[in-house]
């Protein structure tokens, strides 16, 4: 018997700089999939950047909008869902991207998420007189919601191409066991 869950999404979550996107991008293109980016599809539902989103409206009101998105892809087939590293904060967003989506938790050391991440401005909440502290602090408090992940792959010292491979033996096997059962 089948679990309720009928799967044909990859989801991509995960702190900052772990590298969500690029993952996203060659996992797309090796499995076929259609690539989506919540940020993304923020940015071009609202028509303006996240950074004016944060500015000019405040954070609750981005997550509102993520939550949308978050509900609204969670209704795609064979897409890869990249989504912004704050997305899992909200209970809802979680359900509604596993009903037909493998969570997948990209990691990554707290110094390689700056290195990849300075240099760049367009992510509100690092820009902070101490960034590492902020990001430590931050994968502190998300660690319980990044734990409900599927299957977790620390980044850190791994190619864009051996992350992605891990994450298509991880989902093809996982596949082949749903239609075993
Ligand atoms: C955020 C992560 C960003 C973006 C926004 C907030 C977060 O996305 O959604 O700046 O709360 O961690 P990336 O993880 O793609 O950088």
């Amino acid at each position: 018997m089948k679990t309720d869950r009928n799967i044909s999404n990859i989801v991509l979550v995960g702190f900052m700089g772990t590298g969500k996107t690029s993952v996203g991008l060659k996992l797309a293109e090796i499995m076929n999939m259609t690539f989506v980016d919540t940020d993304d599809l923020i940015e071009k539902d609202s028509g303006m950047t996240i950074s004016d989103i944060f500015k000019n409206m405040g954070e609750e009101h981005f997550r509102d909008l993520e939550s949308k998105v978050a509900e609204s892809v969670s209704e795609k087939e064979n897409h890869v869902i990249a989504t912004g590293g704050g997305i899992v904060k909200r209970e809802k967003n979680i359900q509604n991207l596993r009903r037909k989506g493998l969570l997948f938790c990209l990691d990554a050391r707290p110094e390689v998420i700056l290195q990849r991440t300075m240099g760049y401005n367009h992510r509100p909440l690092l820009q902070v007189d101490d960034p590492i502290g902020k990001i430590k602090e931050m994968l502190k408090e998300r660690e319980p919601f990044y734990s409900k992940a599927d299957y977790r792959i620390d980044t850190s010292d791994q190619t864009i191409d051996q992350v992605t491979e891990s994450i298509v033996k991880f989902y093809k096997n996982f596949i082949s066991w749903e239609n075993s059962r």
